[in-house]
């Protein structure tokens, strides 16, 4: 078996919405601003749950919709951002709760990219390294490194995770892909969480910052080049083009930056999947989260091709073109 395919896909979100209105009584904003500047209208945000339990739901979910036991899943892989613990990793911990024998189980750090990032290193694995089926989650509780009193950031987030399984087959839904980074500019962008380095043996004091901070800008003026570049990269390696693809699922991080995408690409708009309105920014969970709802709503059949497109901090991006 020399091929990949893809068995399902699945989700959990937080019950918990918070909409504009709820964020307006908590920084100076309003809901006219948010949607007109990003297209969000409410994200889920968790009332306590950690990213372990929402990347676990999701991972569930996702094997049910797959018709496959957790006994067979030999590989996970978690992409996220917001891991409740350095160590275990969030794979490792999905794995112990899953109860799934002897699959190895790691976390992957690309922020927004990860989940695409993930799918890529999972398809090479099968193919290259013996192993049989894997669940892929991309899981965040951003909701734990957004600074609450800046309102430039803490309105565009919000909490949820994606999983997807696949497995060796003669058939192969991973037509095409591509990943890279620019670490330069992830630096000066977009950057959450540091850890803390005031060891006794540090030369100087470092201040710790806790929480996502990002030059809206400059990164707004990256995804709206990189984002048509992905998708074009992806149909030249996989000599396809535009009008047989079903759907492009973009990371959901702007309405406006996907408006822009499509008019690069001279694409009707309705091509791109956008569900930004409900959830926010998601990270690593808005493509498999945007993916999930696709298929839960029947808007994608078995043979259809797609386009998962992602960019964010890192600066990392990501594509990929898979038949479902
Ligand atoms: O997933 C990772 C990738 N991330 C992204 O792709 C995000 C990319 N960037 C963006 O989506 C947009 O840059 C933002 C939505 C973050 C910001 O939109 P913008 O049109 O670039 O706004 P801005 O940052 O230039 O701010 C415009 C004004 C400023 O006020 P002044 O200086 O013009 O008086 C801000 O202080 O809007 C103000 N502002 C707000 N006002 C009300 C910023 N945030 C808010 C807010 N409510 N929440």
């Amino acid at each position: 078996m020399e091929g990949v395919k893809i068995l399902g896909v699945g989700k959990y979100c937080p019950e918990n919405v918070v909409t504009n209105f709820d964020l307006e009584k908590i920084v100076e904003t309003s809901d006219e601003w948010i949607v007109k500047r990003t297209g969000i209208k409410e994200r889920r945000i968790s009332d306590g749950e950690g990213t372990v339990e929402i990347a676990y739901k999701a991972a569930l979910n996702a094997l049910k919709n797959s018709n496959c036991g957790k006994d067979d899943i030999d590989l996970i892989i978690v992409a996220t951002t917001s891991p409740d613990k350095i160590m275990p990793s969030t794979a490792c911990s999905v794995q112990g709760l899953l109860d799934c024998k002897n699959a190895a189980a790691f976390d992957i750090s690309a922020a927004c990219s990860g989940f695409v990032y993930s799918l890529i290193i999972a398809d090479s694995l099968i193919k290259s390294a013996g192993k049989k089926r894997a669940l892929i989650i991309g899981a965040e509780v951003l909701s734990k490194i957004v600074d609450w009193s800046d309102r430039s950031t803490c309105v565009l987030f919000g909490d949820g995770a994606g999983a997807m399984v696949i497995e060796a087959s003669d058939e192969n839904s991973i037509i095409s892909s591509c990943f890279a980074s620019d670490g330069k500019l992830g630096e000066k962008t977009l950057v959450a969480a540091e850890i803390n380095l005031n060891t006794p043996f540090a030369k100087s004091e470092n201040i710790e910052k806790r929480y996502i901070e990002m030059k809206g800008g400059e990164v707004f003026k990256f995804a709206v080049s990189i984002l048509p570049e992905i998708v074009n990269d992806v149909l030249d390696k996989g000599n396809e083009n535009l009008e047989n693809i079903k759907y492009i699922v973009p990371h959901q991080a702007n309405s406006r930056i996907i408006d822009e995408a499509a008019r690069r690409l001279k694409v009707n708009r309705e091509k791109f999947y956008v569900n930004v309105d409900k959830y926010g920014n998601t990270s690593a969970a808005s493509i498999p989260i945007a993916l999930s709802e696709l298929s839960e709503k029947g808007l994608i059949n078995k043979g259809d091709k797609i386009i998962l497109a992602a960019f964010g901090g890192g600066l990392t991006w990501a594509s990929t073109l898979i038949k479902f």
